[in-house]
């Protein structure tokens, strides 16, 4: 293939690229979404491998790579459950860091094509910048996935004077970037790269351990916008222009949605980076009387039988969505139920709260995957006030994102962040299987309140049967 070919594919690519991020905002265009992205990922891997800068030698190589990363990642895409999906993109995003480095340092050591003066410097300078976010991104997402995956606690780790550590961290980075760009050959500047590498590598550890459970969701969007400027900083190094286009929408996008999610959570993006929120400790202080806002009553549990009744003399329905409904793959019959609801004449909608599940979209996708009409599916904004005229919210394995001391109780791990209202609807039912709480590990006075009933269970039994009792 012609260089010209080359670049009208690369163009071609970048423009399907964009066009596959335009889809993906909406859920009805997102199948399109999804499809622009693998044509315009399939041009731009045959633009590369059938490009002019691949020989016929090295051709055999890149098959033989695509085909054992191609067969790992068909294996891996073909097992892997709904909610393991984050933990499988934060192992992703830690390859592309791997990728930098990797890159990197092979850049580094290649001395065939000559760099002069100015040139010199800024190709160095793409490759320490380069090697530094990747090995950041690298055991950051490394670290994420251990806790998303359960094997790390979620639990901040809060070292003494973690800030200062950081802040030396980053000196010692300057430093050791000054003696690498000073040094006159390969072998005085790879000390300096390999020090900076491992200090990177222990700052990417560090800052991921220092961020608690609840602030999960916005670290694993900002290492997916940190492995867009990895790939970008590898498209410099490489002179590829497909490469620091797509660096800088994945970079950009996910930059976007780390701000989004913040804005979901009221959390303040720079004191999620800081660390040390989403303890997971219980909520100790009440709001006014300073005692302990240890939840008060009793829960009153209903059958499945009883839920039925409620949702068969309601007019207005909202159904809340949570993780729990993924884990029970309950979104089918969640699905039947509202058609049924809805042929008898009940309004169904659902409301989705942006952090929901374990991953950005996680209910929109299980509730598309069932064929939920998206007209009846709201945004969080969208549906929130509507909760005191609506006759029964029933929560399927949701918690965190349903709890009212997030409103009510600022000494609460969430305080500030926005939940949906469900206590304001006339009756609220809250279907999960213990009194257990959900990922940010708070208390939820939910389950206590006058209007609520719990409906103890797994999500899919308890909707199985409500269902048998709807339509018998
Ligand atoms: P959670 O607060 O985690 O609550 C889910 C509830 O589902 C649990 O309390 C659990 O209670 C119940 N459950 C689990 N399996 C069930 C089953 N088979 N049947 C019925 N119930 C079941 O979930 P949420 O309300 O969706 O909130 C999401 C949380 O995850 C937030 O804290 C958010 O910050 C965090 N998070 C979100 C993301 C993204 S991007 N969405 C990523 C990582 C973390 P039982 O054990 O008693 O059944």
């Amino acid at each position: 293939m012609s260089q010209s070919l080359a670049t009208v594919a690369y163009l071609g690519a970048a423009i399907l690229f964009i066009l596959s991020l335009g889809g993906l905002s909406n859920p009805e265009t997102s199948r399109r979404g999804n499809l622009l992205g693998m044509i315009g990922m399939a041009l731009a891997v045959l633009a590369t491998v059938f490009g002019p800068r691949v020989g016929p030698s090295g051709l055999a190589w890149i098959i033989v790579a695509l085909v054992i990363g191609g067969g790992i990642g068909l294996y891996a895409a073909k097992v892997v459950k709904m909610t393991q999906m984050p933990e499988l993109v934060a192992l992703m995003h830690s390859l592309v860091g791997l990728a930098a480095c990797v890159v990197g340092f092979a850049s580094y050591v290649d001395t065939s094509v000559p760099f002069q003066g100015a040139e010199k410097l800024i190709h160095e300078v793409e490759i320490y910048v380069g090697i530094l976010i990747g090995a950041i991104t690298f055991s950051g997402s490394l670290i994420a996935f251990g806790k998303l995956a359960g094997r790390i606690g979620g639990k901040p780790l809060l070292l003494p004077a973690r800030h200062w550590l950081n802040l030396i961290a980053v000196l010692m980075v300057i430093g050791f970037g000054r003696a690498f760009l000073n040094a006159h050959d390969v072998q005085a500047g790879m000390t300096p790269l390999i020090v900076m590498t491992a200090i990177a590598l222990v700052f990417g550890v560090h800052m991921v351990m220092a961020i608690g459970g609840a602030d999960m969701p916005v670290v694993v969007s900002m290492l997916n916008s940190y492995s867009g400027w990895a790939a970008a900083a590898t498209g410099f190094m490489l002179n590829n222009d497909l490469l620091i286009v797509t660096g800088a929408l994945v970079g950009s996008s996910g930059a976007i949605l780390s701000y989004i999610m913040c804005n979901a959570m009221n959390r303040n993006f720079i004191s999620v980076i800081a660390g040390g929120f989403g303890s997971g400790a219980p909520a100790k202080k009440p709001a006014g009387n300073g005692e302990a806002a240890e939840p008060q009553g009793e829960v009153v549990s209903v059958s499945a039988q009883e839920t039925a009744e409620m949702l068969r003399e309601a007019k207005s329905v909202i159904i809340v969505p949570g993780y729990g409904m993924a884990v029970a793959q309950a979104q089918h019959t969640v699905y039947e139920i509202t058609k049924t609801l809805r042929e008898k004449g009940v309004d169904v909608r659902f409301a989705i709260h942006p952090v929901a599940g374990r991953m950005p979209g996680h209910m929109n996708v299980l509730l598309a995957e069932a064929k939920v009409p998206y007209d009846i599916v709201m945004e969080m904004d969208e549906i929130n006030e509507d909760f005191p005229e609506a006759d029964v919210a029933m929560v399927i394995g949701a918690n965190d994102i349903v709890n009212p001391s997030a409103a009510e109780d600022p000494t609460s791990p969430i305080a500030g962040m926005p939940v949906l209202e469900v206590w304001k609807a006339k009756q609220s039912i809250v279907m999960k299987r213990s009194m257990a709480s959900g990922y940010a590990g708070v208390d939820n006075p939910l389950f206590y309140k006058e209007n609520n009933r719990m409906l103890f269970g797994d999500a899919k039994k308890m909707l199985d049967e409500a269902l048998g009792a709807l339509k018998g």
